[in-house]
């Protein structure tokens, strides 16, 4: 390892000369309707003059097509894993799914297969994208490739004078940071990754018309973050979060994406020279300590590994993409909107449920150092495929409360929902995390509330994940898993329930009536019956889902001979009643 960090540091010194020379920002290729082809293969990049670096691409050899799709379409998507020897899956990140459409690692696609979801497109007009989630090896596949934009477009979104045409006034900018190593090889979790690119291209720039022009910026990286702004400080316009727009441009010279978030952005050339050059940059240096990119993570006695601290670009200021100002095209739109539809957060009145995940270093593995390196646990608890760690309700509306008591800051994500950020340590969200949103940063010690209801979808058997975005954490562990039920159907059977001590059972002696009163702290299913002294079953009474609060039932015990008997009812814990004929 040590003997790579020189032969890491005089690549790198040797690849900034090399690489003055600028490239054309590559902009991949759209597919859109309603079947979207897919092929993951591998394949081969020259990033470095004369090598060959092995990859892997949707499509091609690298990343993949921008899939458009139009909000209530019905999509299938035929996804063929092509890669000579290992599994995938292909994950689309922020859409609104079926468990069993969302591509998490119990979808694998195994070699040569085709795996093929359908489904309808419910979320609004946004920039969502699609990458592996094969575990433990996301990292690995993403850093190889894999990774692809989505763009939602709906009709509300069209009412607005917005930029809109890919490729012309509209681009996308996939920004990620990758390791490569002497053999000119993409390698993976370290922090030697000194690497940047957007959309696959090193050291790019992109001629934009002289006009407002919208970006949509993925941050694709494994984990580093990115404090974007233009090399100007000249202001730019945050228009859209995750989940779609906000409720009006935010003007602002800076904006941290970490890995898994999207922004829209609209920056005005307008007022620009032709032949100007501007640089999209990250302000690292500005970063808070804790964040992956800054100068520090840890403290003076407590030292992230694996080279954090002699990678040239965490803590500095860096270039990601040159602006060349050219000609405006026919019809640009030079206005800002003032306004779009007001984005309102769901109210915390009608919650039902509040769920707590706190981040925790493994210190049982690794000690101290476990604060900095990791792993990372949630609840104390490591991702295990055979485990449910939640199970939820169909229209449960949540709070989750992300508490991190580790040194890192980790991007949280949860699959199937948008949240609304209520407030980070107390204090309401920012402009630009107060729409929708799917990935959240939580620094270290912060406490982050955020607000979803879980609609449509319920699957007893298929779950749900969330975990942290920084692809390494996600791949040792750092994740969980949830299903949600719907308790009116079939598909509500949940694995266990949540009743407190709350059976009571009246008995009328004269009429041999029984009446049962189960008080429930969730919608839930639950047997009662009765059992004899020896445990054996008598009667059944009951066999279904409860309703949250009161439960009655009546039971007539004529038929049972005298004696001692119990009345259970199950849950996560049994409850049970004496009573005696
Ligand atoms: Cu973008 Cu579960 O991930
Ligand atoms: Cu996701
Ligand atoms: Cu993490």
């Amino acid at each position: 390892m040590k003997k790579n960090i020189f032969l890491f540091l005089f690549l790198s010194l040797f690849s900034n000369i090399i690489l003055v020379a600028q490239n054309a920002l590559f902009i991949p290729d759209t597919l859109s309707g309603t079947t979207f082809n897919l092929n993951v293969q591998k394949g081969s990049k020259v990033f470095y003059p004369g090598f060959n670096t092995t990859t892997y691409g949707y499509n091609g050899a690298f990343l993949g097509p921008t899939l458009i799709m139009r909000k209530g379409d019905s999509v299938t998507l035929n996804v063929t894993n092509n890669l000579p020897a290992e599994k995938t899956t292909v994950h689309w990140h922020g859409l609104h799914v079926a468990a069993k459409n969302d591509g998490t690692p119990y979808q694998a696609i195994g070699v040569g297969e085709t795996w093929r979801p359908s489904f309808k497109v419910r979320n609004n007009a946004a920039t969502f994208w699609y990458h592996p989630h094969i575990h433990p090896k996301t990292e690995f596949q993403v850093g190889k490739g894999l990774a692809g934009m989505i763009i939602v477009r709906d009709s509300i979104e069209a009412t607005y004078n917005l930029p809109r045409r890919y490729n012309v006034d509209d681009f996308p900018l996939i920004v990620q940071c990758r390791i490569f190593d002497v053999y000119h090889q993409i390698g993976v979790a370290t922090h030697d990754d000194t690497t940047l690119m957007v959309n696959g291209t090193i050291d790019p720039y992109l001629k934009v018309p002289k006009q407002v022009v919208r970006f949509r910026l993925l941050n694709g990286s494994a984990d580093r973050s990115y404090n974007f702004g233009l090399s100007t400080n000249a202001n730019f316009y945050v228009i859209a979060s995750d989940g779609g727009l906000l409720s009006k441009p935010y003007s602002t010279k800076r904006m941290v994406l970490s890995p898994g978030e999207r922004a829209e952005l609209l920056i005005d050339f307008s007022k620009d020279t032709i032949g100007q050059k501007t640089y999209l940059m990250s302000y690292a240096s500005e970063l808070p300590r804790g964040v992956i990119g800054a100068d520090s993570v840890g403290t003076s006695t407590l030292i992230i590994q694996d080279g954090y601290y002699q990678n040239h670009l965490n803590g500095r200021n860096f270039n990601l993409l040159r602006f060349d100002v050219g000609a405006a095209t026919a019809n640009p739109v030079t206005t800002i909107p003032t306004a779009f539809a007001p984005v309102t957060p769901i109210s915390a009145s009608l919650v039902n449920e509040n769920r707590s995940i706190t981040f925790y270093p493994d210190t049982v593995t690794s000690g101290k150092q476990g604060y900095v390196d990791g792993p990372f646990l949630l609840n104390n608890d490591h991702f295990e495929m055979s485990k449910i760690n939640i199970t939820t309700y169909l229209n449960n509306v949540e709070i989750w409360t992300f508490t991190n008591k580790t040194m890192v800051a980790h991007p949280f994500h949860i699959h199937d929902i948008q949240f609304f950020v209520l407030d980070i340590n107390g204090n309401p969200p920012p402009p630009e995390l107060s729409g929708l949103k799917d990935v959240i940063l939580v620094k270290p010690n912060d406490v982050v509330r955020v607000i979803t209801k879980f609609e449509t979808f319920a699957d007893k058997d298929v779950p749900y994940m969330y975990h942290c975005h920084l692809l390494h954490h996600e791949d040792d562990g750092m994740m969980g898993t949830f299903v949600v039920l719907d308790t009116t159907k079939a598909t509500g059977i949940p694995n266990k329930i949540n009743l407190k001590n709350n059976l009571t059972v009246f008995q009328n002696f004269s009429s041999n009536e029984l009446t049962i009163n189960l008080l429930a702290e969730k919608r839930a299913s639950s047997k009662i019956y009765i059992i004899d002294a020896l445990g054996r079953k008598q009667m059944d009474i009951w066999e279904g889902n409860l309703q949250q609060g009161e439960n009655n039932f009546k039971a007539n015990i004529d038929k049972l001979s005298s004696g001692i008997y119990f009345v259970i009812a199950t849950g996560d814990q049994l409850q049970w009643k004496k009573i005696v004929k």
